[in-house]
């Protein structure tokens, strides 16, 4: 049996750091409001000419360096993005001109913050099924680009940046299961209302920016995550102490730790990245998986287990051995 495993990652986060007391200055909010209820402290604000693949080229040259290969022996990208430079070309096609992986299959994710678990339990079925030996999994986001940054129900919550991770082909257990699910009736919880197809009204220019009902948001992700997770364990046989690490998606300190309580497992063995990173949407996850294994808690033959939730809703889970 053919797995496919980890084997370098990456994480870039642009320069420019915006923090909580910055926020305070422009809309009626104060940092100890935005710690309380959500625990980010900071975030990284994409310059202007810098976009979702600047941000996701530096991610993927970093897990490449850390697997120690080059971008012409991959065969296959995936990127999850909710903010392309592009409508089309894809980020992906465009970073595989960059790395010089020419040839192989390229292609976008959408699944909001879910994005990098879609990714990855897609390029794990191309690798376990023989249809690839190396993929480069990247999710990025500028998401800094579709806020309104008056709304400060919205702009002090997310941040850009970009994470990656290479696998390869392995004999050797790398991941063991992802799950993958989707509930389109709460699409007007959390959305941009203007679209390509939909278009938008001119002089309603909000409606090109994230709107969210935060508070049912929050309830649906904790319910939601509990359930990922025991579903995750439950196919897998396993209780939650065999879990060395979760690396959650990073949306609010508050649902990290009550998934973490529902877990029974002590914030030690969770990777949270929110104060730093704020929600950085597709990024969030690899980016904290890449922050776990640089300090060195993430360590080989561990039990990691990352999940996420965003809008759709989409929400999913990939249990590995690192
Ligand atoms: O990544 C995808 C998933 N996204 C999420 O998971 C986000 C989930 N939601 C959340 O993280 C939280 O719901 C928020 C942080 C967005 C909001 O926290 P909350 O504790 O749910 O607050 P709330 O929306 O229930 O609002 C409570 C009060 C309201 O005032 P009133 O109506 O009680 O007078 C809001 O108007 O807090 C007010 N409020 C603020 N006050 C100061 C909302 N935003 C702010 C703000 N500063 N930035």
């Amino acid at each position: 049996m053919s797995y496919a495993r980890i084997i370098g990652t990456g994480g870039y986060l642009p320069e420019h750091i915006v923090t909580n007391f910055d926020i305070e200055q422009k809309v009626d909010t104060s940092a100890e409001w935005i710690f309380e209820r959500t625990g980010i402290e900071q975030r990284h604000i994409a310059a202007p000419d810098e976009t979702a693949a600047d941000l996701a080229e530096h991610a993927a040259r970093r897990a490449l360096d850390a697997a120690g290969i080059d971008g012409d022996t991959l065969d296959l990208i995936v990127v999850a993005t909710t903010t392309p430079d592009h409508v089309f070309p894809s980020v992906a096609t465009q970073i595989q001109a960059r790395l010089g992986a020419y040839g192989c299959p390229a292609f976008d994710v959408q699944a909001v913050c879910t994005g990098f678990v879609y990714a990855l339990g897609i390029a794990d079925k191309f690798v376990r099924t023989g249809s690839a030996r190396r993929a480069l999994v990247v999710g990025s986001e500028t998401f800094s680009r579709i806020l309104d940054w008056t709304d400060r129900t919205t702009c002090i919550l997310f941040g850009d940046g970009a994470g990656a991770v290479v696998l390869e082909a392995s004999e050797e257990p790398g991941i063991l299961s992802s799950h993958l699910h989707a509930d389109g009736r709460y699409k007007e919880l959390l959305w941009v209302p203007a679209g390509v197809s939909s278009g938008y009204d001119q002089t309603c220019l909000n409606q090109a920016y994230v709107a969210m009902r935060g508070s049912e948001v929050f309830k649906m992700a904790v319910r939601t995550l509990g359930r990922i997770v025991d579903e995750t364990l439950s196919a897998n046989q396993m209780t939650a102490e065999a879990i060395d690490w979760l690396v959650p998606h990073q949306a609010n300190e508050r649902i990290l730790v009550a998934t973490a309580r529902q877990l029974n497992l002590p914030m030690s063995r969770v990777i949270s990245t929110v104060r730093y990173h704020a929600n950085t949407s597709a990024a969030s996850v690899p980016l904290a998986l890449d922050v776990g294994v640089r300090d060195g808690r993430i360590q080989p033959g561990q039990t990691v287990l990352l999940e996420a939730f965003g809008g759709g809703f989409t929400w999913g889970s990939v249990l590995l051995t690192y």
